[in-house]
Formats: C-alpha cells, structure tokens, sequence
C-alpha cells in the first residue's frame, strides 16, 4: 500500500519587505543578501498573524468535506507556540471545524518536527488506512532587528495531508535519523527571539546532511545516480546550495547540472519568503513541484529535515502520476500579489505583536485579507476569527 503526501498548501503574508532594500538599510551589500544569504524578499508577519492562524490559513483551502470526515490526527509542529501547555493543534483544530473524534497535538523540535509529524501521520495512517492525518508546519521565525540573523527571517505554515494512495508523492520507510544535544541555535523561555551561534550552525547542518546522505546511500547500497532532486531544509537558500555542493562531486557532470538546475526550483519560492523553520521543507518540495518542468511519474526525491539543537533526517518519496492536483497551484501567483513594506514599516510590524503580559488587548486586523484573524487578548485568552463564520 502506498502512503504519503496527498496535498500540499501553503500560508504566509500578504507583507514583504525587499532584500536589496534592507541590505541598504543595514549598511551591507545587497549583494551579500541577495547572493550571499540567497534571499529576495522576506515575508513581515503582521500582529494580527501568529502559529495558530497561519496554520488555519494554510490548511483550510485544500479541504474538501471528505477530508475532514477523514481525519483523525492533527499534529500542528512548531517553535512559535502561543502556550506552554494548550496545543496549538486544539485551536487550528477548532478554526478548521475538524470532527471531535480526533488526536491533536504539538510538535517541537526546532525546524525538524514537521518531518516528525509527517512520519508519525505516516505510521497511523499505515495502521487505519481509511484515515487521513493532516500535519502543518508553522513558524515566524525571529531573530531580531539589526543582528546577523535578521535577513534569516520570515514565516508561514505548510500544510500536508497524508493519507493512503496519495496523489502527490508516496514515501519510502528508508528514514536515517540524526539526534544529539547541540547549542548551535535554542530560545529559552524568556526570549521572544532565537539565541544563535550562526557559523557553528550552518557548519552543524552541512555535518548533519554529511552524515544522514552518506549513511542513507550505504544502507539503500544506492548512488547519488538514483536521485532525481535533492531537497533541503533551507533556512536561507544558500544553505541548501552548500549542503548540495558538498555532495555533488560524488555525481558525474551532467548530474551535478542536472541536480544543481532542480535545486534552483526548489528554492524559488523560498528565496521569496524566507525562513519558516518547521515548513521550510515542505516549501521546497512545492516549490520543486510547482516550477519544475521535468519531473516525472515515479522520480526518487530526497528530503534532508534538520532542527537545530540538532535533529536530522534525509528520507525519501516518488513522485505520483497526478501530483499536480494536489498542489497548491495558486501559490505563484499569491506571492507576486504581495504588499511590499519599507524598512520602517515592516520593524513597526516587527515591534508590534501581541505583549507578553495579562492585559486585554486589540490588534488592528483591517488590512490582512486573510479568512483567520488574530484580534487580540481578553482575560488573558487569544481571540481568534474566523471571518467567514
Ligand atoms: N556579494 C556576494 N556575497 C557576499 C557579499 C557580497 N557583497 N558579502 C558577503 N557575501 C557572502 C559571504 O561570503 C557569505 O557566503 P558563504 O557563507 O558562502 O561564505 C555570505 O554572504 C554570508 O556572509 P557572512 O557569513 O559574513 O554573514 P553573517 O556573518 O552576517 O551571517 C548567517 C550569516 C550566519 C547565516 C546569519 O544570517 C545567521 O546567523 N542566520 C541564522 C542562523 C541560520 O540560519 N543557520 C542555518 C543553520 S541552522 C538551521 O538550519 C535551523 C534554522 O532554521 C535556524
């Protein structure tokens, strides 16, 4: 029996703010932002966005009344949770109207706990195959204003439906995991934004994916050769470029141009978005898939998950005959529709989330065009909207 990914959908901003404008702001280079980091836009999630809304946003659209009859698993996966005791998953689980006979949970492992999810969904799903699990991956990532990290950021949420005969892409049981305690990236309790060791944790990635893909090849006793894409993690788009380059030579030269042209798909879109921690995967996988013209039926793709602190996991898929019906088409275009922001605009946007104490408060939601809404706090309690109920 097959299992996999049946649909993907994706949500983020309407805001971005342009690179090359930030870069001059920051007194660097454009270049080392555009070429450098491998970014050209950036999403500024507004106030009236967080975890739980972003989640919603992404899930609802790709839903027909037959999925949710189907699902009884929602893992929602992120570092950006709205509570240290409530799932995130209970609220999204709410705004999407899902049946009540369901297991909701939230998932934490820096970006790596959507590949979690989407294992675990794969295991249940193999259990009850007339089930479906729906598993979303939703972050802002945060590094602050002014640090090395801030052209790094940016934010949304994948959502994946995994089910039985998927149309998208039907995944392998090859998974070769990664775990050990690493302080290359962590957010204590008190911090709204991430602490960092930038160089030590791209050099952690790159040993990571060394390791996973090399160990993954000996066991499958398999090349490089099989591969029709490589994808990655990619928390700014040249990470992935140097995790890809430090395997290429294993390829003959046609394949390095092949893998290295698939690449540049699979990271088109993320270099419009930015970083989403637990999604930024699965943005790549769409990405691949969307813009991509020569994939075809049955392709071998190969997904590198890394989570700092640190977590890793290179597994792999084939590609399904109708793997475009289960795509979010109108991704593209949604993204060209975005409003671009100044610099001042969006660090207001940056400064102006939800505060962390018990007052009641009202967040200015007129200009998000979105279906779900954050509008505030009242007796210390989020207040969520849908505005299409
Ligand atoms: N033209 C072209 N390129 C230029 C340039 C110019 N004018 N000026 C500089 N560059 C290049 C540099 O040569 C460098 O390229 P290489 O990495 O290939 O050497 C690149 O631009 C970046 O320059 P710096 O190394 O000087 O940049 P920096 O010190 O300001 O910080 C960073 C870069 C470490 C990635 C920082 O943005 C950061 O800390 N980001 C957050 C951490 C992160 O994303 N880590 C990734 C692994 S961890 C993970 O994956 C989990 C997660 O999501 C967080």
């Amino acid at each position: 029996m097959k299992i996999g990914i049946d649909k993907l959908h994706f949500a983020s901003s309407h805001l971005y703010v342009d690179m090359a404008e930030l870069a001059t702001a920051r007194n660097e280079a454009p270049d080392k932002y555009l070429i450098g980091i491998g970014q050209s836009k950036m999403a500024v999630i507004p106030p009236s966005q967080d975890a739980v809304t972003l989640a919603a946003n992404a899930a609802a659209p790709m839903l027909t009344a037959a999925d949710i009859k189907a699902i009884d698993l929602l893992i929602v996966a992120t570092e950006s949770g709205v509570d240290n005791s409530k799932a995130a998953a209970i609220y999204v689980a709410k705004l999407l109207g899902l049946d009540r006979r369901l297991r909701t949970i939230e998932m934490k492992e820096a970006c790596y706990a959507a590949t979690a999810g989407v294992k675990l969904a794969q295991d249940h799903v193999h259990v009850h195959p007339e089930k479906k699990a729906l598993v979303i991956g939703t972050d802002i990532a945060r590094y602050g204003l002014h640090t090395p990290g801030e052209p790094t950021q940016g934010g949304g949420a994948m959502a994946m439906l995994i089910s039985a005969d998927p149309q998208v892409l039907a995944l392998a049981d090859d998974s070769v995991l990664l775990s050990q305690d690493v302080m290359d990236f962590w957010r204590p309790l008190y911090h709204t934004t991430a602490l960092v060791d930038g160089k030590y944790s791209s050099n952690i990635y790159i040993d990571y994916f060394q390791d996973v893909f090399k160990t993954y090849l000996e066991e499958q006793q398999t090349t490089i050769e099989a591969f029709k894409a490589l994808t990655f993690h990619l928390p700014y788009t040249k990470m992935g470029l140097k995790a890809l380059r430090s395997v290429l030579p294993m390829a003959t030269t046609t394949q390095q141009q092949a893998l290295s042209t698939h690449f540049e798909h699979a990271r088109q879109l993320n270099r419009e978005v930015g970083n989403l921690y637990t999604g930024s995967l699965y943005l790549s996988l769409l990405s691949l898939l969307l813009t991509d013209p020569e994939l075809m039926t049955d392709d071998l793709i190969g997904l590198f998950s890394y989570g700092s602190g640190a977590e890793g996991e290179f597994y792999t898929g084939r590609l399904q005959a109708n793997y475009q019906q289960g795509l979010d088409l109108g991704l593209p275009q949604r993204l060209a529709r975005r409003r671009r922001v100044s610099v001042t605009e969006y660090e207001m946007l940056f400064n102006g989330q939800l505060a962390l104490n018990a007052d009641d408060q009202t967040i200015a939601c007129d200009d998000d065009p979105h279906r779900f809404v954050l509008t505030g706090q009242r007796h210390e309690q989020r207040q969520y909207q849908d505005r299409e109920n």
